[in-house]
């Protein structure tokens, strides 16, 4: 049984004094200029370490499937196409695919998951050899016909998965929960047990499981669950398949769905404990161990063996790898004074924060404010805040009620975690500029621009 050290680095991002050191140094160094309004950073040694321990968290031979859609910023995604082999990307949509090729991922490192293939993406992505998860049974036909189509013996390149919904239950985010008895994602388990069978029985190019049981809003517990059900379903078919002499699944796509922190005290899960339960309830897909108390001669325990030696693992994590490297400022414009509350005019709003201003009991920041010069402002205001943005409508508030020290035209209102599902999300409602976003390492000793500041004559191109 491989012994996990527990690394003893953070389950939060960084830490407010050394986001005021950063953005003192970035005051400094002139990277926020007058047209600076907003901008997002990236700690990027933050970013290196969550990437250094997802990798060492799982066997050396697993797949990390990075989600596009959490942070699709072209810079860092061929940062980590570099940094490591064993990181890939899970890709939700033919333009990620693209992006992922652009950033110079091979096809056998993406993940294509999205439920809506047209019969021409199936077609590039199986000429490319990227990797794919069929989310329907229509969708098991359409590849059918195109591998009947390229004529007797032609094999394709890519690992062709089935995305399962487990249906081990809601998470306490509905929008973002798709293991529940219906979800518009994948079969479900219990209902199509049969033709999800028929279908590893029929097809023997169909050699992968797949399942993703939320984001954010579900507990360890059920994610473990959810990889369980289909760990004994894998368990089952692979016996059937090797009756009809196909080979037994050699791929299991965990999906992602790994909570982060947004608040002081929510105790997130630690990525090692998940592997570590994974590892319990399913050891067949783990190379270096065997169920804690298991007879490793008994039959159960070779056929997780079976199992294990040709299995393997992917995992697609978003939230879990970006979310807490990220934070985004604004200059606050205008302060407003109502009787009861205060208004901080920021220069993001639902553009940036769209889960945010929709959804608010779900989606929640912690904020700090820091003078002009940023340096961090103390005390707590007599009246509480609301942090409103600059769009055209009155849901375009971030937080509400928010306590905080007393907030002056100028200085800096900082956002914390915004890492992931923010600027991936960005709408161009009211056509305002895009911000810029910058990266850097150890404490903002060295910057590099990830993206720029878009031009207002960029932002009206979306529009031609
Ligand atoms: C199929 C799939 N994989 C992976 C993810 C990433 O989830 P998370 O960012 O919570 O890790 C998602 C996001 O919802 C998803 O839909």
């Amino acid at each position: 049984m491989m012994i996990q050290t527990k690394p003893e680095l953070p389950e939060t991002g960084p830490e407010l004094i050394q986001i005021g050191q950063t953005l003192t140094q970035a005051l400094r160094s002139g990277l926020i200029r007058n047209q600076d309004t907003s901008l997002i950073f990236y700690d990027l040694t933050f970013l290196e370490q969550r990437i250094q321990r997802l990798t060492a968290s799982f066997p050396p031979e697993t797949l990390h499937g990075l989600a596009v859609k959490a942070c699709p910023l072209a810079r860092i995604l061929k940062w980590t196409s570099r940094i490591n082999q064993s990181v890939g990307v899970e890709a939700a949509s033919a333009g990620e695919v693209m992006l992922a090729l652009n950033c110079g991922f091979s096809p056998d490192r993406i993940v294509y998951d999205s439920p809506v293939k047209t019969r021409e993406e199936i077609a590039f992505t199986l000429g490319k050899g990227i990797r794919i998860n069929i989310d329907n049974l229509q969708e098991l036909e359409r590849i059918h016909d195109y591998i009947k189509r390229q004529g007797a013996g032609w094999k394709p390149k890519s690992s062709i998965g089935l995305r399962i919904n487990p249906q081990v239950g809601l998470g306490s985010i509905l929008e973002s929960s798709v293991a529940g008895e219906y979800s518009k994602f994948g079969v479900p388990i219990r209902s199509r047990k049969q033709e999800i069978e028929k279908a590893f029985l029929t097809h023997e190019w169909l050699i992968g499981l797949h399942l993703h049981v939320g984001s954010q809003g579900c507990p360890v517990s059920m994610l473990v669950d959810g990889t369980g059900v289909l760990y004994d379903f894998m368990l089952e078919v692979n016996e059937k398949r090797m009756h009809r002499g196909f080979a037994p699944l050699s791929v299991f796509d965990i999906g992602g769905g790994l909570p982060v922190s947004y608040h002081p005290g929510s105790n997130p899960p630690v990525i090692e404990d998940y592997v570590d339960r994974i590892r319990q309830r399913a050891p067949g897909l783990f190379s270096d161990s065997f169920a804690p108390g298991a007879d490793p001669e008994s039959p159960e325990q070779e056929k997780n063996n079976a199992a294990r030696s040709r299995v393997q693992l992917i995992t697609e994590f978003g939230r879990w790898t970006f979310t807490n490297a990220g934070w985004t400022v604004s200059r606050v414009e205008y302060v407003k004074d109502d009787p009861l509350v205060k208004t901080a005019m920021l220069h993001v709003g639902a553009d940036l924060f769209v889960r945010e201003c929709l959804n608010p009991r779900d989606w929640q920041h912690e904020y700090a404010v820091f003078d002009a010069a940023g340096h961090l402002k103390s005390g707590v205001d007599v009246k509480p805040y609301n942090l409103a943005g600059p769009l055209c409508f009155s849901g375009d508030i971030i937080a509400r009620e928010v306590q905080l020290p007393e907030v002056a035209e100028g200085d800096f209102l900082v956002i914390r975690d915004t890492g992931s599902y923010t600027y991936s999300m960005w709408s161009r409602y009211n056509s305002r500029q895009t911000p810029r976003i910058v990266g850097y390492y150890e404490e903002g000793a060295r910057f590099e621009i990830l993206r720029e500041r878009e031009t207002p004559e960029k932002t009206t191109t979306f529009w031609e």
